[in-house]
């Protein structure tokens, strides 16, 4: 069996968890073993750089380090391996999430994040020139007054959740833009209804790739 490589992107409040958790379910049942894992974070030093970075102010391009620096950790220690193994990786965020939100979000140099990307995503199972990229990214698009509605009350905010809704617009333009660059690997869930359609096009999306029977 090879490896698998989904990511799972979306603005805050774009309620991707549920829908995370029932993937890892289903692949279970189909007999796979699965690693279940986020961005920033994944490995103790990777959870070390999320808490600084969700919650320390830092200029952007130090934002943008300590994202990649986390994500190679990641791939080291746990992606990779796993998918060595042959495992399914579900991964809640990863570097659409740097474009869309260091990016688009931040206005951070988008030709400086494709070249971290370069730099962090080359990997020995790979030859020279391949990247590691995700086989599948489910993209929850919600509109950002949606996802302010459903943050709302809830826990304390991070530095990226407190951030205004002209932010998250521009967020979500990143998203769309990195799916535009690389529909094949994309696919767009219109978040912006029930958990339950949500869910059939989440599960639609997985089998219509083949990953699921
Ligand atoms: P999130 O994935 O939403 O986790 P939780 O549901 O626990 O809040 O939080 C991660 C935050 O980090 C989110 O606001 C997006 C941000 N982020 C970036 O800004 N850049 C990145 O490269 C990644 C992976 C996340």
């Amino acid at each position: 069996m090879s490896g698998l490589f989904i990511t799972f992107e979306g603005i805050d409040g774009a309620g991707k968890s549920t829908h995370i958790d029932g993937l890892a379910r289903a692949f279970h049942a189909a007999g796979r073993q699965v690693v279940l894992t986020r961005e920033p974070g994944g490995t103790p030093l990777a959870e070390q750089l999320r808490s600084l970075a969700l919650n320390t102010p830092m200029d952007p391009l130090t934002e943008a380090l300590l994202m990649f620096a986390a994500r190679r950790d990641h791939l080291a220690q746990v992606i990779e391996p796993a998918l060595a193994r042959g495992d399914v990786v579900l991964c809640d965020r990863f570097t659409d999430a740097t474009f869309a939100y260091q990016g688009a979000g931040r206005g951070f140099d988008l030709a400086v994040l494709a070249q971290l990307e370069r730099w962090v995503q080359q990997v020995d199972a790979l030859p020279a020139g391949r990247l590691r990229q995700p086989h599948l990214t489910i993209w929850f698009d919600v509109p950002p007054a949606v996802a302010a509605q459903r943050l709302a009350g809830a826990r304390a905010p991070d530095r990226f959740e407190a951030q205004p809704q002209a932010f998250f617009e521009r967020v979500a333009a990143g998203y769309a833009q990195r799916a535009r660059q690389d529909a094949g690997r994309f696919a767009r869930i219109d978040a912006d209804r029930s958990r339950e359609a949500v869910w059939d096009d989440v599960l639609a999306a997985v089998r219509g790739k083949g990953y699921l029977a």
